[in-house]
């Protein structure tokens, strides 16, 4: 994996197309045009393209149009269908297409090979930030890329002018898979964090003070995502553990018993907790959590 942190400006900035105007692909634009490249942008809804012509975008009238002009091509739209949409009829020979629109690895792969058979490099992106973190090298966004190693040696320093790089793989899927792993285990911590809101939300405690103790157990909590790793490589799901899941299952009943009694539905908490239940009743009590993966992944 190749990192790079976000190239404010370009030694030759590359003419660039964008499609898609809506909040990231404007964060994008507006990027690469203070960095100096030339950048034609099409929107389904001109309107929404007209502030940037103001900022020094040329506005192409068909998604067509904006695809001849540039050989690098960037589309940040909606969803996948949208890309098929606004592609549909446009020449896509010779053209390095990037695909920053959020999509499943399926649709990457799908996408990929689309865009191949019409005579395209294609390289697959997932965001990992929101519009004002774009362009701003201290913010800490990154896309993760995958698809054509070619595509994307050729163009980073390009890529890296909105947001640092991190190329996962040929695989077209991997960047999506990345990407949704990472949202995916986002979900699972603000799942935390919300049943924690709850418990405390009839009492007299006041959300802002309770707020900084949960970010910093989340933090103090989050390095053993390391312990996982290296267990999963190993195969030995025991060494070095200090919790074991028979000690954190049987914990699980004050977990439910204290929702009870604050009126707070475990509804967030016992799916979790269901799946560590089965891991020690089939008698890996002495491991961590990290046996509960291949429960999900089918792998045990
Ligand atoms: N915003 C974020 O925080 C964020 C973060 C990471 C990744 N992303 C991803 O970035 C992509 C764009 O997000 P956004 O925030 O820019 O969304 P947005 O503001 O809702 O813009 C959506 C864009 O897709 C276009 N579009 C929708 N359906 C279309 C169709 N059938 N044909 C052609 N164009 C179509 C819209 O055109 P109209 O203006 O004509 O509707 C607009 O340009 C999404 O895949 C999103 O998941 C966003």
């Amino acid at each position: 994996m190749t990192d790079n942190t976000v190239s404010p400006r370009s030694a030759s900035p590359t003419p660039l197309t964008v499609l898609g105007t809506g909040d990231m692909g404007s964060a994008l634009v507006r990027a690469w045009l203070a960095a100096g490249h030339p950048v034609t942008v099409w929107n389904r809804t001109p309107a929404r393209a007209e502030p940037l012509a103001a900022e020094g975008a040329t506005v192409a009238a068909s998604a067509a149009d904006a695809v001849a002009a540039s050989r690098l091509v960037i589309a940040c739209l909606l969803d996948d269908a949208s890309v098929g949409e606004a592609l549909d009829g446009a020449d896509l020979a010779g053209r390095d297409l990037v695909n920053l629109t959020t999509g499943t690895p399926g649709d990457a792969r799908a996408r990929a090979a689309w865009a191949e058979a019409r005579g395209a490099r294609f390289l697959d992106g997932g965001i990992m930030a929101v519009p004002p973190m774009i362009g701003d090298e201290k913010s800490g966004a990154y896309v993760f890329y995958s698809g054509s190693r070619a595509l994307f040696e050729e163009h980073e320093d390009a890529l890296a002018v909105p947001a640092g790089t991190r190329y996962v793989g040929d695989d077209p899927g991997f960047a999506a898979l990345h990407d949704v792993a990472l949202l995916s285990a986002m979900s699972g911590l603000f799942a935390g964090a919300t049943h924690a809101f709850a418990l405390i939300r009839r009492e007299n405690i006041a959300p802002a003070d309770f707020a900084p103790l949960l970010a910093s157990w989340l933090t103090a909590m989050t390095p053993a995502v390391h312990q996982t790793a290296a267990h999963l490589e190993s195969g030995d799901y025991t060494e070095g553990v200090v919790s074991n899941l028979a000690m954190q299952s049987a914990a699980n009943s004050t977990l439910l018993r204290t929702a009870e009694e604050q009126g707070v539905s475990p509804e967030l908490l016992t799916p979790y907790m269901d799946l560590m239940a089965r891991r020690v009743a089939e008698g890996h009590g002495d491991e961590d959590g990290t046996g509960m993966i291949d429960l999900l992944a089918g792998t045990s």
